[in-house]
Order: structure tokens, then sequence, then C-alpha cells
């Protein structure tokens, strides 16, 4: 059985989860549900990352203790996935002594890896060094990072001049290597980066590489993250912790294999990380490629990394500080898991960017849902109940009613390759060919007139068929985004989901008899908030 790895960022936890979190969680989960939907055995794996300064300074401000406050956070990030029907195999939380355990055996493996001619280690080195340090990206900052004017952006917050020893992983001359890499992962075959677009902008940031990471933090300044195994004056750098979780909470990884590896290998081979495209650039697109070359993963061997856009407000950044953060659990208590979930997925194409607007949330759900596929389930049912008990006669379809369903698994295809490629988007406009070429022949063949007429009896039988096939096609291609509704509409119409990769069933089953229409998708009105 094939199989599919799919992994998502894990989410810092020194604030509550906003839209571009939920985005990503659902997009890895709707992914998942696809590939199982084909058959594939897949592995979701989420959760959050809860070590580095930013937590601890959080911790500090409220005056509890780190794990309190990330264990607070944490829920909050655990009740939304809860109520967003985002289902994962194994939750990622970096404080949990099985990632623990694994990135002190890491660091010990490669601080252990030496080269014969000097004894040194072939990764890792201790240096002092003395520089400017940015407290929010948790960096040492470079002359190449100061702005026009010679300073540091506000990107970098606070900024502190440092003086420290530290341990440093060799990143710079792995350089050539890494754009061999990416140069012969582009194109066909298994890409190290998609969309295909974001390969240029990784090619030059590796073209500009130079200096090694900085991978640990003198206790003195920060305690809160893994303690080194060899030497415990020191702290490992968050982004060195958080990567490793892909790793630690992969099945059947061991960090000292002590057999060959092979089921953790199989899953691996398929590895897909859905990232945000501003942790591409250096943290998945350069350490972790050089961190996973350091543990003696092949070049076959390295990840997918799917990038996905962001969601702006008014085509501006969202942030804490700005005030304009969007809760996806407000949005779904007021508009349903389902209406939020659709329009996250239906208003981005996956990697670009794009606003998000609750206007638009209300307006996606009435036409594609309520006044698109859940109309035509409706009317579907109750003119096959109303005139054919349910029931339409077994009859060939004519012509044109076949042209209908070939062009209907002809859109299935098209989903099914947009789907594969990550792009939900696309998929659920296949989706929605489906649903309006259907309701059209709804409009067009008008069955009301037909049911006057008995010489078009066989007429009114292949109309009714052809649209009951055509509901159940729409709710095999809605089954990874709405899992619960398009379950109901199956229901409703007494039929099993359509296998997706084979050609779909062309006729009724003997005997068939429609359900009951339940409206699936009552029409949301606009709500307007309350007075401010
Ligand atoms: N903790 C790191 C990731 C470590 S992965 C080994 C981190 N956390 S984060 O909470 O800042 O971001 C988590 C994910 O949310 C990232 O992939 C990021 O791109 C994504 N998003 C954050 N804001 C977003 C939007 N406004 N829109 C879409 N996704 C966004 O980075």
């Amino acid at each position: 059985m094939n199989r599919f790895f799919i992994t998502t960022a894990i989410d810092y936890t020194n604030g509550a989860p906003h839209i571009g979190h939920a985005y990503e969680k659902v997009l890895a989960d709707v992914l998942a549900r696809f590939h199982r939907q084909t058959g594939e055995e897949v592995f979701l794996l989420t959760g959050v990352d809860q070590h580095g300064q930013k937590v601890q300074q959080s911790a500090e401000r409220e005056g509890i203790a780190p794990q309190e406050y990330v264990d607070g956070v944490t829920a909050k990030f655990l009740a939304l996935w809860e109520k967003l029907g985002v289902v994962y195999d194994d939750w990622a939380a970096t404080t949990a002594p099985k990632h623990k355990e694994c990135v002190r055996a890491i660091l010990t493996r490669l601080w252990e890896d030496r080269d014969p001619a000097t004894g040194a280690s072939r990764w890792i080195y201790k240096a002092a060094r003395a520089g400017h340090y940015s407290v929010r990206q948790e960096q040492f900052l470079t002359d190449k990072e100061r702005g026009p004017n010679g300073e540091f952006g506000p990107e970098w917050g606070q900024v502190e001049y440092r003086e420290e020893e530290n341990y440093y992983f060799r990143l710079a001359e792995h350089r050539q290597w890494l754009l061999d890499l990416i140069d012969a992962r582009s194109g066909e075959g298994k890409p190290f980066v998609v969309p295909e677009f974001r390969v240029s902008e990784l090619r030059n940031a590796v073209e500009k590489l130079e200096g090694d990471l900085c991978i640990s933090r003198p206790k003195n300044r920060l305690s809160w993250g893994i303690e080194f195994p060899f030497d415990p004056g020191f702290v490992t750098y968050v982004w060195f912790d958080a990567l490793v979780n892909y790793l630690s909470f992969a099945p059947g990884y061991d960090p000292i294999p002590t057999r060959p590896p092979h089921e953790f290998l199989a899953w691996w081979r398929t590895v897909i990380h859905d990232i945000g495209k501003d942790i591409l650039i250096p943290a998945h697109g350069v350490y972790w490629p050089v961190m996973l070359k350091a543990l003696g993963f092949s070049d076959a061997e390295m990840p997918t990394l799917l990038v996905h856009g962001w969601w702006n407000i008014s085509g501006a950044k969202m942030s804490k500080s700005l005030g304009n953060t969007v809760d996806p659990d407000v949005l779904a208590d007021r508009y349903g898991r389902a209406a939020l979930r659709y329009y996250l997925m239906a208003d981005i194409a996956t990697g670009r960017d794009a606003d998000f607007s609750e206007e638009r949330l209300i307006q996606r759900y009435n036409v594609d849902l309520a006044n698109g596929l859940g109309n035509l389930v409706n009317r579907t049912l109750n003119m096959t109940l109303k005139y054919r008990e349910g029931s339409p006669a077994p009859i060939d379809l004519p012509a044109d009613l076949a042209t209908h369903l070939t062009a209907n698994t002809l859109a299935q295809e098209t989903y099914v390759r947009s789907m594969r490629d990550g792009q939900v988007q696309a998929g659920l406009e296949s989706l929605g060919d489906v649903v309006n070429r259907a309701n059209a022949l709804v409009d067009a063949s008008a069955p009301w007139k037909l049911a006057k007429d008995p010489e078009q009896a066989d007429r009114l039988d292949a109309v009714l068929a052809t649209l009951i096939l055509s509901a159940r096609t729409a709710a095999t291609m809605l089954l990874p985004v709405l899992p619960e509704a398009a379950a109901e509409i199956l229901e409703q119409l007494n039929l099993v989901a359509a296998p997706l990769e084979e050609r779909g069933l062309e006729l009724l089953p003997a005997g068939y008899r429609c359900g009951e229409p339940k409206p699936v998708f009552p029409r949301l009105d606009a709500i307007v908030p309350p007075e401010a």
C-alpha cells in the first residue's frame, strides 16, 4: 500500500492561534483525508513549538512558569483542532520527553562524529562571537540585515549587542551540495520545493549563504530549552529543536538505530512538510536539509516542502501588535466548522497569498454550498421522490446524458491531479464544474415539465439518474474538505462515495432508492458583529 506522510509547522505557543495557523492545519487535514480516500496509508503529524526566548518572556510577563504557560496555550491549539475537525496521527509537543531525548541523542551523535585526522566533530564546534542579536528572531544579525540607513529594521524587534561563546553547526561548507540538490530536485519527479515559483527564491538565498548556524544559547540568558547533552551550560537553539520534531515523532524513528529503519524509511521517503512561506528561508530550505544530511540521509531522502502563502488583512500582514489577527475559534462558532473550512480551502491558491474577508466567507458558503451543491442535492432528491417515489427506472442513458457523466469523470480526474499537487482550491473548482453542470441540466431539462408528458418518461428517468450520479460525484470530491457534510449527502442519496481513481459508476445500482432530503447547507445570513 502506498504511504503518505504529511507534517505541518509546529506553532509557537506564545499566543493564541489565528487564522493562518488554522489554514495550514486544515490544509494538511484535507490532503491527508484525500490521500486516505485514494487508498493510501496516511500519517499526519502536527503539534506545537514550546521552547525559546519568546515563550520564556511571555511566561515571565504573566508571572508563571514556562511549562504552565505553554500548557495553557497548547490547550487552545488542541481545542481548536478538535473544533475544526483537524485529525492527526501524532501530536508533536517539543517539551515531551520523547522529543527532548531525540534532540539530545542527535546532538550527541553529531558531536561524536569525528574527523579521524583532527579529532574534531565534523558538524559542531564551539566558538566565541560578538555581535548584534535580535531577541524576536532569536539570532545574531550580520551587516546584510541592516536596512538602507545602516540600522536594523523593526522586523528584528529589540536588537542587543552580545558577546558570548556558543556551539555552531556547519552550514556554509554545504552550500554547493544544497544548490545541486535544489537543481536536481526541481521540475519533474519528487520536488524539493513546491510550488515551483519558490525555487528561485530559495536558490538565491543559498547562493548568498555564508557563516554557520549558532545552535546553542547560554543558560544564563535562556533557560527554557533542551539542555545540551555534552555541555549543561547551554540549551538548544529553538529551531534546531523544533525541526527535529519531524523525526522525533515520525513513525518508527530511532535516533540511534539498532536495526535497519525499514518502517521509518517507508514513511520518511514520502514526507511532505506543509509550511508557510516565511519559514522556507532559512529554516526549512537551508538548516533542515543540512541537518538531515548530517544525520546520513541521502539526497533522495530529502523531504518535499509544500510552501503555502499567507492570509493578509486588507493586504497587510496580520499581527498581534497591529491588533488585526482573526480568531478562527470565533469564526467557527459564528458560522460553523464547515463554512470556515470551506472558505479556507476555496479562497486561496496554495502558494499564493489571499486577503481574509468575512463577507467572502459568507458569500462563498452561500453561493457554492447553499445555492450550488445544497440546492442540487435538495431538488434532485425532491424530484426523484415526487416523480419516481425515489427509484428512477434503470435505463440506458441517451448520448447527451452519457456525455454529461463523461464530463464529470474528466472533472474528477482533474480534481485528483490538483489534490495530488496540494492545490485544493483548484480541486474545489472541479467540484464546482460538476455542480454547475448538473444544476444547468435541471434548468435545461425541466423535469417538472417532463413529468407531465408520458412520452418523456424514459427521459425523466435518465435525467434523474444523471443528477443523482452527479451529486454523488460532487459529494465524493467534497469529502476531504467537508467530511461530515459529504457523508450526509451520500446518506441522503443512499450511495457510497465513488472510487476516486476509477471510472465512476455509470448506472444506479439495481433496486436503487434514494433517501429523504434534509438541508445540508442552510443559508448563512451576514452576522452583524456586536457593537464594539
Ligand atoms: N514554530 C515555528 C515553526 C517551526 S516548524 C519546525 C513557527 N511558528 S508560527 O506559529 O509562527 O507559525 C506556524 C505556521 O503558521 C508557519 O508555517 C507560518 O507560515 C504559518 N502562518 C503564520 N501566519 C500566517 C498567515 N497569516 N497566513 C498563513 N499562514 C501563516 O514559525
